[in-house]
């Protein structure tokens, strides 16, 4: 077996021209979601448009251990389920990769389906906080084991019955909300679920699509426990946080016009969206107004940027788009204050960390701050040396640097990208002109 070599560093120019029309991968979290959620329900169902990149593939893999079918033709995917009360327990440890959102709403999901098993991850998801979901769901009569206290993965979840409960969730955490919904469906009585902000609300959507009722008040939720699921069809738009680098590429760069088309514009979701309009990005919407999820074609052009303050409720809404929002600050007029981010250290790497060193070695002006960053601009960036930390939005984040950077740049395994975009580089060859 020929292992992937860590060293291995994409080399990055500065663009002359960028332009294009681009399609963008399926959403990676309505994709788990669809998985995930129709795993429970008794049936098949369809998936079009799929997000195909590791996590997603994780998942898959995940719901084969427990006898859940789903196999795939292009980015069509077809999951037959025996439903919840069919899950066959699995051999061998369920591995959810790189992947946080896997590993949270299964443990949802395993925590009262009354089969043992075991869920694995790799170096980074293995150091990734799991309390924050396990925790609640014993409340709710989970039998959860685990390293580090039971709050680190490898973990292990024994057969249980799950009783509904109130819960204050501290993070507003759309994994961890997803989790106790999950759970919640399948628990006694009446499952409460209070977060400090509103999260990305992709399950409730698809949950009231599979005919669940979910009682949503602000950040408060509740569901009933013994619902059961009807399968649904989903079809996947283009996932925000993909198209996200393309948008801060296209406002960014001098020499720019890109149209990226049917990307999800949920507003629990697409909060890099007004903020890249305050800073004034010129993006043009051309909405459809279609399906469970919004959607539409987003064209941006070269626009010169001023600096904003990103923080409070707006956070939960773009956490992922937050590197990207820092390569935009670099470019744009003014100082740029990135605050309430300390969750950005508790991903796939310490986004905090790896933002500030690789655009630091780009020679922006930026600094670290225990809950975020704080960016003055404009900077030119100038080629470096960099490192995704093996992060797949840091190492897209830094392309994007890269390819408005004068001079070459070299991304150390960029290859990271293949968790959520694996044709990310492709496309980036594509629109830009050397
Ligand atoms: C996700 C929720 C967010 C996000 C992650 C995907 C989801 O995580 O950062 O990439 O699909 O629910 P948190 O729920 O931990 O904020």
């Amino acid at each position: 077996m020929e292992l992937p070599d860590p060293e291995a560093a994409s080399a990055i120019g500065a663009a002359s021209a960028v332009r294009g029309r681009i399609q963008v991968p399926g959403d990676k979290s309505i994709t788990h979601r669809a998985l995930l959620l129709n795993a429970l329900a008794e049936g098949r169902a369809h998936v079009s448009g799929a997000g195909l990149g590791g996590d997603c593939r994780s998942s898959i893999a995940c719901l084969r251990g427990l006898g859940v079918s789903v196999s795939r033709d292009g980015d069509r995917l077809t999951v037959d389920s025996p439903g919840s009360g069919g899950f066959e327990e699995p051999a061998g440890p369920l591995d959810c990769g790189n992947s946080g959102t896997t590993m949270r709403l299964l443990l949802g999901l395993l925590a009262g389906c009354g089969r043992f098993a075991v869920v694995v991850g790799d170096e980074s998801l293995s150091s990734r906080p799991m309390g924050r979901v396990a925790d609640p769901l014993r409340r709710m009569g989970a039998r959860i084991f685990g390293r580090g206290g039971g709050q680190l993965a490898p973990l292990a979840v024994n057969p249980a019955s799950l009783s509904g409960t109130r819960i204050n969730v501290p993070v507003a955490s759309a994994q961890v909300k997803s989790a106790l919904l999950i759970a919640g469906l399948g628990a006694s009585g009446q499952t409460r679920i209070s977060q400090p902000a509103r999260s990305r609300d992709h399950t409730e959507i698809m949950l009231a699509a599979m005919g669940a009722r979910v009682e949503i008040d602000g950040a408060e939720l509740s569901i009933e426990g013994g619902q059961q699921l009807d399968p649904v069809d989903v079809d996947v738009p283009g996932d925000f946080s993909s198209a996200a680098f393309w948008l801060v590429l296209g406002a960014s760069h001098p020499d720019a016009r890109l149209r990226i088309e049917n990307v999800g514009l949920n507003p629990t979701r697409a909060g890099t969206l007004p903020v890249l309009e305050r800073m004034g990005a010129r993006i043009a919407i051309d909405a459809n107004p279609a399906g469970a999820e919004p959607s539409g074609d987003l064209t941006v052009e070269s626009s010169g940027l001023r600096a904003t303050d990103i923080g409070g409720a707006e956070i939960p809404i773009l956490i992922d788009e937050l590197p990207v929002l820092a390569v935009a600050a670099t470019q744009a007029e003014g100082t740029t204050t990135i605050r309430d981010a300390g969750e950005l250290r508790v991903k796939e790497t310490d986004r905090i960390t790896a933002t500030v060193g690789n655009l630091r070695a780009m020679g922006a002006r930026i600094e670290e701050r225990p809950d975020g960053m704080v960016i003055e601009g404009p900077t030119p960036l100038k080629g470096a040396r960099l490192d995704s930390h093996g992060d797949h939005r840091v190492a897209m984040a830094m392309a994007v640097a890269a390819s408005i950077a004068d001079g070459e740049s070299r991304i150390r395994d960029s290859a990271a990208v293949d968790i959520s975009y694996p044709e990310f580089f492709g496309e980036l060859g594509r629109v830009c002109a050397a």
